[in-house]
Parts: C-alpha cells; sequence; structure tokens
C-alpha cells in the first residue's frame, strides 16, 4: 500500500514525504529506486493546511475558509532510512529521487528482519500486532544494556521477561534485587537461588572494608592506621599465622596493642571505636566462614541478592565486591590459573542503577560497575543497568551500555542525558516517550537490526512489585472481617447465646 511520495531534498540517510493518509509514527516503510528496496521507519508526523497557514491573523477568515475547505489538508512526514533490504540493511550510496512512493513494508520483510540466531522475543510491534520482535541474545550478554523508563512504565516487567529467556539459554543470571521483588518470584524457564547477603572479610577489599567502617575519605591519620591494621591481618591470613581471630576483630586486636603502645592515641581510639560499631552493625552481613560469594551462583539460575533489608552503604560494598572479585576472577579463568576462578559468565542485573552508579557522586560501586561495563565484554561479564531516573545514572556507565530499552520517559532533563549516551536515539524518536503506553518501548542498539517500537509481552511467571490494586485488597479485607464478624455471631448463636 502506497503511504505518500518523497520530496523535497532526499539525503542517504533522511527523506520527507507527503501523503493523504495517516501512517502511524513507528511504521516500517519502504522506499524502491535503482533496483533498490530500502528499509526505513516513519520518525515524525506533522498534518497542515496550505490555506490555513501560520500568516493567517483573522479569526473570522480562519472559520471561513475552515469551513469551506478544512478537509483540504495534507500530511508531512519523516522517515529514517535504515538500510537496503536485499543489502544486509547496509544503507544505500545514492538517494531516493523526489516523487519517488513510499509503501508499507511486507510483512515478510518484516519477519526477516526480526528472525535472529539467539532469538529473545520481547513482544510484537506497537503498530502491527501479528509481527513478533525477536533481539539476539549475544550482544546483550557481551555489550550490556539499559533499561531506562519512568516509574512505573514496565522496567522490571521487561526485566523478567528477559531473565526468563535468558534462563532457556542457559545463562546463569545475577539480580541485585533492592526491593526484594524477585526473591519470591517464579520463572517458566527455571527456578530461583536465593544467594544471602553476606561475606567473608577476608575477600573485601580495603576500600570495601573501609566504607562499612565509615572512615572518612578526608581523615587521612585515621585511614592510615586502618591501612597498616588491614594489611597486617590480610599478610598474617595468608601467611597462616592468623586463625584465631575473625578478620575485624584481628584488626581490632591488633590497633589496640599498638594504641597502648603509643600511649592511647586519640585517632587510633577512634578507629578502633568504628570497628566496634561496624562489627555491631553488620554482625548480619560478616561471616568468617564462606567462602568467595560467587562460588554461589548457579548456572541457568536466577541467582537473586536480596538487599531488600541492607542499607545503601551495605548494597553498595556489595556490588563493588561483586563486580571486582567477577572481573578479577574471570580474567583468572581466561588467563589459565588454577585458583581464584570464576568459570561462567555472568549476566549482573542491576536495578535502581541511579543509586549504585550515581552520576555525580564518586561511590565504590560505580567504580566497579564502570570497570565491568569498561572491560566485562573480553570476560563474558554483562551488565543490564535498569534505572527510572536515568538523568541521575552515571554517563560513562551509561554510554557504554550497547543496546537500550526505553519506555513512557517524560522528563525532557532525562531524555537529553539518555540522548547524549547513545549516538542511535534520534531527536525523533525521543519526542515519541512522552506518549508511549505502559510496556512500550523503543528498542535500539546492537541486539535488534533496526530501531524499533515495542509492545513489550507481559511476564508470564509471577513476581511481586507491580502496581498494587489497593482498593481491591481493601474490600476484600472488609469482606472477611464481616464474615468473620457473622461468623462469630452464627458460634454464639448455636452456643445458646442471644444478644
Ligand atoms: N508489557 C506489559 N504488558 C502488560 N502490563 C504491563 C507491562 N509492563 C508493565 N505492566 C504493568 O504495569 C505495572 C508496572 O510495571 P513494572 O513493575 O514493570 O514497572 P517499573 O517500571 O518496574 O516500575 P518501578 O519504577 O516502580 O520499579 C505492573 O502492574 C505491570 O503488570
Ligand atoms: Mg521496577
Amino acid at each position: 500500500m502506497v503511504v505518500g511520495y518523497c520530496v523535497g531534498e532526499i539525503s542517504l540517510s533522511e527523506l520527507t514525504f507527503i501523503s493523504d493518509k495517516m501512517p502511524q509514527v513507528g511504521e516500517y516503510v519502504t522506499v524502491e529506486y535503482d533496483g533498490k528496496k530500502v528499509l526505513g521507519m516513519v520518525e515524525s508526523l506533522v498534518r497542515g493546511n496550505d490555506s490555513l497557514n501560520i500568516d493567517l491573523h483573522d479569526v473570522d477568515a480562519i472559520q471561513t475558509i475552515a469551513r469551506m475547505g478544512g478537509k483540504d489538508y495534507y500530511i508531512k512526514g519523516k522517515v529514517k532510512l535504515l538500510g537496503d533490504v536485499d543489502d544486509n540493511l547496509r544503507l544505500p550510496r545514492t538517494p531516493a529521487l523526489p516523487g519517488t512512493p513510499i509503501k508499507l513494508a511486507d510483512k515478510e520483510i518484516l519477519d526477516k528482519v526480526f528472525k535472529v540466531k539467539n532469538p529473545l522475543r520481547l513482544g510484537t510491534l506497537v503498530n502491527q500486532e501479528d509481527i513478533v520482535v525477536n533481539v539476539e541474545a549475544n550482544p546483550i550478554l557481551n555489550r550490556h544494556l539499559a533499561i531506562l523508563a519512568m516509574t512505573g512504565a514496565g522496567k522490571s516487567n521487561t526485566v523478567a521477561v528477559l531473565i526468563d529467556q535468558l534462563i532457556g539459554y542457559n545463562v546463569p543470571v545475577f539480580v541485585f534485587d533492592m526491593h526484594g521483588e524477585y526473591k519470591d518470584a517464579t520463572f517458566p524457564n527455571g527456578d530461583v537461588n536465593v544467594i544471602q547477603p553476606k561475606i567473608n572479610p577476608i575477600y573485601m577489599s580495603f576500600y570495601e572494608i573501609k566504607r562499612l567502617v565509615n572512615i572518612p575519605n578526608n581523615a587521612f591519620v585515621q585511614e592510615r592506621h586502618f591501612r597498616q591494621a588491614f594489611n597486617h591481618v590480610k599478610n598474617e591470613i595468608e601467611a597462616g599465622t592468623e586463625s584465631k581471630h575473625n578478620f575485624l576483630d584481628a584488626m581490632q586486636n591488633y590497633l589496640e596493642i599498638k594504641s597502648q603502645e603509643e600511649g592511647s592515641d586519640k585517632q587510633i581510639v577512634d578507629v578502633v571505636n568504628k570497628i566496634e560499631d561496624a562489627k555491631e552493625k553488620y554482625n548480619n552481613l560478616f561471616d568468617n566462614n564462606k567462602g568467595n560469594i560467587l562460588t554461589s551462583i548457579k548456572i541457568g539460575h536466577v541467582n537473586v541478592l536480596d538487599l531488600s533489608q541492607t542499607d545503601e552503604s551495605v548494597a553498595e560494598v556489595l556490588v563493588s565486591h561483586i563486580m571486582r572479585n567477577s572481573l578479577q576472577r574471570r580474567k583468572n579463568a581466561v588467563h589459565g590459573h588454577a585458583k581464584n576462578t570464576l568459570d561462567h559468565p555472568v549476566f549482573y542485573i542491576i536495578e535502581e542503577a541511579h543509586i549504585l552508579a550515581p552520576n555525580k557522586r564518586d561511590s565504590t560501586s560505580k567504580h566497579w560497575i564502570q570497570r565491568v561495563a569498561r572491560e566485562g565484554r573480553k570476560f563474558g561479564l554483562g551488565l543490564c543497568l535498569v534505572s527510572q531516573s536515568p538523568k541521575t545514572v552515571d554517563h560513562d556507565a551509561l554510554s557504554q551500555m550497547n543496546n537500550m530499552i526505553i519506555l513512557r520517559l517524560v522528563e525532557p532533563e532525562d531524555q537529553r542525558h539518555v540522548q547524549s549516551a547513545s549516538e542511535s536515539l534520534s531527536k525523533d524518536l525521543i519526542n515519541q516517550l512522552p506518549s508511549l503506553n505502559v510496556g512500550e518501548a523503543i528498542v535500539l542498539g546492537l541486539m535488534s537490526k533496526v530501531p524499533t517500537l515495542v509492545k513489550i509481552d507481559e511476564f508470564k511467571g509471577r513476581r511481586t512489585g507491580g502496581d498494587l490494586d489497593i482498593i481491591g485488597d481493601l474490600a476484600k479485607l472488609n469482606e472477611s472481617e464481616k464474615s468473620e464478624i457473622k461468623r462469630q455471631e452464627q458460634e454464639s448463636l448455636d452456643l445458646g447465646y442471644d444478644y
């Protein structure tokens, strides 16, 4: 079906068309010229009327013209050209001629575009429910993914849809579950493996322990004492001469002896007090008998680290700890070391990425998220950053996400930040973001041959964290209270009491 004709100056990547029909933004079209068939996507549309142009200021005249010829409007649209259908979607070398007709793309062409080797089904085209949208799994696993949208737009649903298919491919998925949304979820394709947030301090870095013990960055003297104690205990453990204490006790012990020798140095006493506080506060976090936390990961499972009961500083330390150890252990594995290796790839999902990789603030977790974002590809470590506040997610990390699923996003500052992190997100597509419905997304990047407007499937398993039916729940509560009162009254009557 012809939807319009090319007009004006036509470039290799874009064309303008005029039509008397109304195609839809996001719809795919083809333009045939010079023996080629070029696929494109309608990116923007306007409607105008030559007799009712912007210079007309007389309301009476406007009304008269509108009555006489109000239907003489035209539709002007912009198409982003995506490439030659028969040449692997490479962009053509010559532009189309003005006057060339533009047709809606055939189903066969679109089915071919969304046919990939290792498909992950995301959903269907927003404008054409009969076209299934598959994306390729590999580029997501090694070139990362960002899922961005305002709250309630369908990020976690998208995450669940993806997780289920990834475990179907036996991928070990690891979720940092900030709100306890995934630990009780059920996935049709595999099981959840809940990992307790516990670390053996011997696997922690100086900076991780320092963050928990709360030694401020500008407290140089305290940091020096703390570092001496840390190095001392690490060395003793490695030499096998420290076994009677746990890590923090051993540090405390070392500093107490030192303080006595140096006549109760105030700075040392301060550090000792902070260690005591940390031991009490993070009693549940430290586990001196535990192996490295990465050994708990199971292949083909949704490994869920439950962070719903921990505070932000602990979440930060755990993320940093796991990212750092994964990178080091994957490097060891790739370089053929015998010990301290992680012998399989992992796909990490970080919800609330704006907290764990904030844009304006430094944090230990951000540092290691950036490292995995940059280097993970070579070692089979993939990242999925999920956030409802894209503008506060670290720009560096975001620009390493070579795949994006962007659902409804209204805030201009968020839109600008996302656009500056992704070269393939055009201004016209950005303009579509506020008008998306729940579950509708713009999908971009290496995982897809073309940018796509997708209606994401609804997750088939069970998860918590969706919208609550508050009115319905309260009504049920009320009902059950009423029936309980009735039951009690009946029981009293049966027993012979009368009110
Ligand atoms: N593709 C979809 N199809 C049908 N319903 C959907 C879809 N996506 C989301 N929903 C519904 O919308 C609600 C919110 O979705 P979801 O929890 O995924 O949002 P979110 O973006 O993760 O929100 P938050 O920022 O609060 O975490 C849920 O109740 C979910 O069932
Ligand atoms: Mg969510």
